[in-house]
């Protein structure tokens, strides 16, 4: 391979641009949650010929965007001098291939890097492979500014959650001005509160998760779907109901067959165990999957014990799309990572209001924005 000379590893070079980088990463940091943000760049000679960044759960890393970038952009990969990125690439398989491999097959010759891994696990890997095969490796640490922008993916480590056995949980609903989960009974067919951009958001959001996980109120209520309505390449999530006297209707949508263009994940079904036997047959043909769980105080499912089920099936990244009794029970047992609120422009509405439980969340990294003629808060949960 022809290695020309570049000063693309120069700190007074990868500091500037690792800053610039993290920056942008930053705004991505609640499509990601709980991996990393993280940026990458292709350097040619003295130029930045390309930026990738790791845009959601369960997509492409951000070297592998910028590698692609670089294509686009028609820079071949003979001209690739280096690739700088904000933490370590990943040297083991995930749910992508791991970007050790593609850095090493393209033939990058120098790699810049923002932060050493923090995962035990992996912390260092990647760089002592690529130094074996010979490429220049330089690490400017920045340990800290990358624990600070990723709290989540760092909370996420902690030996403590960790041990927890259950998945990051996605908390999204939508409001009224007033904190209510469903508008006045004059309002509309009182069904939607957000506007159909976000609306169209959500659908992405479904397409990003393992698991939708919902309460049979919301089922007897509105008869969701659950489905995925935007291209997507992964799976359909699971579409999870927690029902602990087998109360889903045998005629609820969540069976039919889905629409074209729609993907649409298995229906599991979290009762507890010993409910009635008839139900759990018939909603076992309709295509159920009826799973009986240990009951909570309440005699409800316990949530414990549901979530301890999704972690078992490998589910990790899991989206709680319910009403306000089941968004209220796994708040009190903390078991909320990340919340996304879409408030509507519209006053009132029926049921309780989940305002004071919203202000008195403790919220990591919050960030407020519009969507549409909605407005939108997203934060962390550590
Ligand atoms: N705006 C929004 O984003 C949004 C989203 C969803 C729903 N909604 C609205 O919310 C309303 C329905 O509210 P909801 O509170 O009845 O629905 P929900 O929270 O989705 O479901 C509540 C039901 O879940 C079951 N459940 C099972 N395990 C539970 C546990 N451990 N803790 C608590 N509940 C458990 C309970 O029934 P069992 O005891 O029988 O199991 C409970 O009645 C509808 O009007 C709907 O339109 C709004």
């Amino acid at each position: 391979m022809i290695q020309r000379h570049t000063n693309a590893l120069d700190p007074n070079v990868i500091a500037p641009l690792l800053e610039e980088l993290r920056r942008e990463c930053l705004e991505r940091r609640f499509s990601v949650a709980p991996n990393p943000c993280v940026g990458a760049a292709i350097i040619s000679g003295d130029r930045v010929v390309a930026k990738g960044f790791h845009e959601h759960w369960g997509g492409a890393h951000a070297e592998v965007n910028a590698m692609a970038a670089a294509r686009d952009a028609g820079v071949d990969p003979s001209e690739w001098d280096a690739i700088i990125v904000t933490l370590e690439p990943c040297s083991s398989e995930g749910k992508t291939p791991a970007c050790l491999e593609a850095i090493l097959e393209a033939g990058i010759p120098r790699v810049g890097i923002g932060a050493i891994d923090p995962d035990p696990r992996h912390a260092g890997a990647a760089i002592r492979l690529m130094e074996e095969a010979g490429l220049e490796v330089r690490v400017l640490e920045e340990r800290g500014a990358f624990e600070e922008e990723n709290a989540a993916f760092c909370a996420w480590l902690e030996p403590e959650r960790a041990r927890a056995t259950r998945p990051w949980i996605l908390a999204k609903w939508a409001q009224t001005r007033t904190g209510q989960l469903s508008p006045p009974s004059d309002v509309g067919d009182g069904r939607w509160i957000s506007c159909s951009e976000s609306l169209s958001e959500v659908q992405s959001l479904r397409s990003e998760v393992d698991a939708i996980l919902t309460g049979v109120g919301t089922v007897r209520a509105d008869d969701p779907r659950l489905t995925v309505r935007v291209p997507s390449e992964r799976s359909a999530p699971l579409r999870v109901v927690l029902d602990s006297y087998l109360r889903t209707p045998v005629t609820a949508k969540l069976f039919d067959a889905p629409e074209e263009g729609e993907s649409a994940g298995e229906v599991v079904i979290l009762t507890l165990a010993g409910a009635d036997g008839a139900r759990w047959r018939a909603l076992e043909d309709r295509g159920a999957r009826v799973i009986g769980l240990r009951a909570d105080e309440q005699d409800s499912v316990s949530l414990v014990e549901a979530h301890r089920w999704l972690w078992d099936q490998g589910l990790r990244r899991v989206l709680l799309e319910g009403g306000p009794r089941i968004l209220q029970a796994h708040f009190e047992l903390e078991l909320v990572d990340q919340i996304r609120v879409y408030t509507g422009d519209i006053f009132g509405g029926e049921g309780v209001s989940l305002g004071q439980t919203l202000a008195s969340l403790s919220l990591q990294g919050r960030m407020d924005r519009e969507c549409g003629q909605d407005a939108v808060l997203e934060g962390f949960l550590l």
